[in-house]
């Protein structure tokens, strides 16, 4: 089993896989348009000696300065127990770690699974608001049994949180408004 980046190609597999899941009610379904977008956050396992197929996915999206999530993991169903979400998990772990993020967050079901690879549970009261905004899409929005696991990398160092940057005020104003607002009126427009 090779586990590599996953590139363009890939992704219809990986929506195969995770929608597969997602009927279930394992995990959040993802459309093709957001992992397209998202491509650059994933791995895939890849069968070797055969045709290539992409028999599993996983990905690391980053939430703040020292919080990542391990997101979209799914392995396909006859491919389970065989130590590819293992792999798959490793590669977003060390990817986090090469990003410089010390803590490594999922929201799961399968407690067991992450434990075996040094998560454990927290309190889901702690996790920042913006994890949460994903929650809105979810069915279970309101009712979420979703366990929250952490893992901290202790050989990464805890950044200290940036202060939010605001844009100069009229930064995102289009030219012609500002005029107006200073008092210039648009040009009339031209009559045919
Ligand atoms: C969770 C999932 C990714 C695990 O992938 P997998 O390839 O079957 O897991 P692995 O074979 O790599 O297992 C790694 C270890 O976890 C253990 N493990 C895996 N699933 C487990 C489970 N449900 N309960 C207990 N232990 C489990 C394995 O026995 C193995 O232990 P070992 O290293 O001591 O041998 C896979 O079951 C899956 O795709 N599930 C559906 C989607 C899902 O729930 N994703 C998680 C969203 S956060």
């Amino acid at each position: 089993m090779l586990i590599r980046r996953a590139t363009v190609a890939d992704v219809p597999a990986m929506g195969q896989i995770i929608n597969d899941c997602a009927e279930f009610g394992l995990m959040l379904p993802r459309s093709l348009s957001s992992l397209y977008e998202n491509v650059r956050e994933f791995h895939v396992a890849e069968e070797t000696g055969g045709g290539g197929r992409v028999v599993g996915v996983g990905g690391l999206s980053v939430v703040w300065a020292n919080l990542a999530e391990v997101c979209a993991l799914a392995v396909e169903s006859n491919q389970r127990g065989k130590g590819v979400g293992r792999k798959l998990t490793e590669a977003c772990i060390e990817e986090a770690r090469v990003l410089g993020v010390r803590t490594i967050m999922t929201l799961t079901y399968e407690q067991a699974f992450f434990e075996k690879l040094g998560f454990a549970v927290i309190d889901r009261q702690k996790l920042p608001l913006k994890v949460w905004s994903e929650c809105i899409r979810c069915p279970k929005n309101q009712a979420c049994d979703e366990i929250a696991m952490t893992l901290v990398l202790e050989d990464v160092p805890e950044l200290g949180v940036p202060k939010p940057v605001a844009p100069p005020p009229d930064q995102y104003i289009v030219p012609i408004i500002r005029a107006m607002k200073n008092g210039n009126a648009p040009p009339p427009e031209d009559d045919d």
